[in-house]
Parts: structure tokens; C-alpha cells; sequence
């Protein structure tokens, strides 16, 4: 099997499969795929499953080095240029494959000339017959047609250095966590779009339906199928930790997006940071209630880690005022748990002041429950994503008086994805910015926060 092993780590991994493989598609998950190839993607025979590699290079320090780990700000989301065919790491690769392809070819040769009739040959000829064959075995080798140079250890790593090849086809399997909330549509079709300027990427998209073992399902079937790459936007930290462990070892690099894991076992995480924007919208929430008042607290899935950033950075910047939390909640992310949630709270205080929820459809469930029981202009609602076709238009419509934008971080997982098959170097994280958005500035475009 060819080119199986992989190759140099710069925080990636060089694939390697000489073709895509097969994924295993699930009757009860949701798949699709970039570039109108979702058809030709399922069709695929198992047997190219064999083609799987039991052995991929695990990522080394350059992934998680301290140098790799320099936040980011908002990087951009232009196409990465290719690089120059022939670098010089890539002519060391090259002068390596020669080499060890020529060592094999000598082999043959040697067989070959055990096998003629000495006396019939003289010596020139043999030189002239040993160096075509030296020509033949390095053009093999320049044209990737040899067998794998690349041996691997009972162990499964790869002890050769090599630059990745690059392919004409790169596969990447995108596994998301559910698809029934708009801020994860838009992540998709984000996604979608960047891709979309590579015809070379191909994605695979799978929908979890917020069930965490379907996610840790499709992560396994991702690692089997031999996808290029890898990304997640896990439901939870702790269920997904192990099996994106898992495809890291098998040599898949994988892009953590939105919530993380628990560790450090992925390539790269992007995101915005969850702790700032729960600061930001504390000390907004402090400034506009003057330091005091009744605030419910609906908060999202508590074992995924925006929700347990965004409670944290929001309990930093109220303590020591008179801001208090009369009543907190888990609702999951979800705008029916939230209004669920919100009509207990009306039932058990008569005065709110605010509600923070940490995500818009919570703070829309909330508001709902509020004008069902006349409420509704008592008090406020502030939320955080900010999608301009839900959040923001709820600013604009004077639902909510502020949210705080979560970027979804598609296009710039593209644009890592890229770096990393191309065998480059990224940092191990990428902080996306955010901004505030009320109804003083919804028409300029919002704020960034500070
Ligand atoms: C969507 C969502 C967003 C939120 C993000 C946090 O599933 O709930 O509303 O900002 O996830 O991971």
C-alpha cells in the first residue's frame, strides 16, 4: 500500500492514502458531503477500508509546543497560497524516497545478475545494465509510483521524515454536534462555502443529533475510513476526549472547533474565547442595571466547556456588586428547556430585573415564557451568538437589548485544514474576536469587545 505512512508532523500529518476511502454511513446520522460528491463518497466499496493505515504519525512537539500554543487573533479567510513544488524539504524527501527505492531496486538487480550467464556478459554491459536500472528506480521514485517508503514499527509510528505528498483529493470528515440550533447551520454552510474554493477538499459532513455516542461514532468511523483530516465541534468535553485521542494516534490530524475537549490531544482548537465574552457581558449587564438587581441565569449545556466559560467570566465581573442571581438554570443550549426553565423562575420571583442567557435561542425561550405571562417588559434578556438573522435581528426588534457574537470559526478551519495537509505549521490555537451588538450600534455593525 502505498504512501500509508505518514510523514513529517508540523503540527499535521501527511495522509497518504493514495485514494479516498469509504465512509461507513449510518442509517439513523445525517451525512453529506461537499462538492456534490456525497453520492460518490457512500458508494465506495468497503474493501478500500482496507486500504486504511494501522499506522499513522502521531503529531509531534511542534503541535503543542509552547510557541505553537501564541493565541491568535482573527485570522484571515483567504485561501491559502500553494507552495513552491520543490522546497528543500521536499527535495530531502525526494533525495530519502530515491535513496530507499535505489537500495530495493539494487536488491533486484543483484538477483537478476546472480541469474545471468557470466561468461556470455562482459563488465561494461553490466555497468550500463546496472545504471539504466538505476534511472528506472529513480524515476519510479520521482513519479510516487514506488512502493511505501515509509516502514513501519510494530508499534504503529513512522520512523521515516518525510514532507507530505500533496494529493489531488483531500477528504475531510466534519463531525457536528447537532444541526436542530441556526448558530450550527451557519457553522456547516460556513464551512461549506470555504471549502467550496478548493475543489481539491472534499467534506463529509455528519450530524450527531446531540446524541454524544452517535459523535464519538462518527469520530470512529472517520478514523476507519481514513479521512485526510478531521473536525469536530463536540457536544461534550469529557465522551469526546478519547476517540479525537484516538484518531490523533492513528495519525489524523483534527481541528477542534467551538467547545473543546478535555486535554490537549487535537492539532488545533478554534474558537472565541467564552470566559471574555461572560466578562463582557457581565460588566455590561453591572453598568446597565447600575450594580444592583434580580438577574436569572440560564445557562448552557454545563458539561461542554462555553457554558462553563461563559458562567465563569460572568460571575467574575458581578462579584462584589449588588447584582444578584435569583435563580440559574441549565437549559441545555435549547431554546424550549430555556422557556421551560424561565416559567419556573416567573413562578417563584416577582421581580427580575435581567435575564443572561448563554446563547440567543436561550435568551428567545426566556423572553418567550416572559410576554406568555405579560412579563416581558419588566425586564431584559441578553444573549451571545449573534447571528445576524437571529440575535441581531432580536436587537433590532427590541427583544433582546444586547448579544455578544460567537463566530462559528468555519471558514478559518478551512483555511487551517489547508495549511495542515499542505505539511505547514499551525499554532495549536486560534482565538476568534467577538463583538457586542445593542441597539445603539446594531446599525454600525455592532462593537468589538475589548
Ligand atoms: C449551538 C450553540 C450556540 C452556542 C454554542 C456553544 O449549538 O448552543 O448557540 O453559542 O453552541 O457551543
Amino acid at each position: 500500500m502505498r504512501g500509508t505512512g505518514g510523514k513529517e508532523w508540523e503540527g499535521s500529518r501527511a495522509t497518504g492514502l493514495s485514494t479516498p476511502c469509504a465512509i461507513v454511513s449510518q442509517a439513523n446520522s445525517s451525512i453529506e458531503s461537499s462538492n456534490s460528491r456525497a453520492g460518490r463518497f457512500r458508494k465506495r466499496t468497503p474493501a478500500r477500508l482496507e486500504l486504511q493505515s494501522p499506522a499513522r504519525t502521531p503529531p509531534q512537539a511542534g503541535a503543542s509546543g509552547p510557541a505553537a500554543r501564541a493565541p491568535h487573533s482573527v485570522p484571515s479567510v483567504e485561501a491559502t497560497p500553494l507552495q513552491p513544488p520543490f522546497d528543500s524539504s521536499t527535495f530531502l524527501s525526494i533525495a530519502g524516497v530515491i535513496l530507499f527505492e535505489s537500495t530495493g531496486v539494487l536488491v533486484i538487480a543483484g538477483k537478476i545478475i546472480a541469474l545471468i550467464d557470466w561468461r556470455e556478459h562482459d563488465l561494461p554491459r553490466m555497468k550500463r545494465m546496472l545504471s539504466m536500472i538505476g534511472w528506472v528506480a529513480a524515476a519510479w521514485a520521482l513519479c510516487g509510483c514506488g512502493p511505501s517508503s515509509s516502514p513501519q514499527t510494530p508499534t504503529g509510528t513512522n520512523r521515516t521524515s518525510k514532507a507530505p505528498a500533496k494529493k489531488s483529493k483531500y477528504i475531510i470528515g466534519m463531525s457536528q454536534c447537532n444541526l436542530g440550533e441556526p448558530w450550527r447551520v451557519q457553522m456547516n454552510a460556513d464551512i461549506r462555502a470555504a471549502a467550496a474554493k478548493h475543489p481539491e477538499l472534499e467534506v463529509v459532513f455528519k450530524d450527531a443529533q446531540n446524541d454524544t455516542l452517535k459523535q464519538r461514532a462518527h469520530v470512529e468511523e472517520f478514523v476507519s475510513a481514513g479521512v485526510d483530516l478531521i473536525l469536530i465541534s463536540p457536544k461534550e468535553a469529557q465522551p469526546l476526549t478519547e476517540p479525537v485521542a484516538r484518531a490523533v494516534d492513528a495519525g489524523i490530524p483534527v481541528i477542534v472547533l467551538d467547545r473543546r475537549l478535555l486535554g490537549d490531544k487535537y492539532t488545533c482548537f478554534i474558537g472565541a474565547d467564552n470566559r471574555k465574552i461572560g466578562r463582557a457581558a457581565g460588566k455590561w449587564i453591572v453598568r446597565k442595571l447600575g450594580g444592583k438587581g434580580n438577574v436569572v441565569e440560564l445557562k448552557g449545556l454545563m458539561t461542554s466547556t462555553p457554558a462553563q466559560d461563559r458562567h465563569a467570566g460572568f460571575r467574575e465581573a458581578i462579584a462584589g456588586t449588588d447584582i444578584k442571581v435569583i435563580f440559574e438554570a441549565d437549559m441545555k443550549w435549547l431554546e424550549p428547556e430555556a422557556r421551560k426553565e424561565m416559567e419556573s423562575a416567573l413562578a417563584r420571583f416577582n421581580k427580575i430585573d435581567l435575564v443572561y442567557a448563554h446563547n440567543d435561542p436561550g435568551a428567545h425561550g426566556a423572553y418567550l415564557a416572559a410576554k406568555a405571562a405579560g412579563r416581558e417588559k419588566e425586564m431584559l434578556f441578553v444573549g451571545i451568538d449573534a447571528l445576524p438573522q437571529e440575535g441581531v435581528a432580536y436587537v433590532r426588534q427590541g427583544i433582546l437589548s444586547a448579544t455578544f457574537q460567537y463566530p462559528t470559526g468555519g471558514a478559518e478551519a478551512i483555511e487551517t485544514a489547508l495549511k495542515i495537509l499542505h505539511g505547514e505549521k499551525v499554532p495549536k490555537e486560534i482565538t476568534l474576536g467577538s463583538r457586542i451588538f445593542t441597539k445603539e450600534n446594531v446599525d454600525r455593525g455592532g462593537d468589538p469587545i475589548p
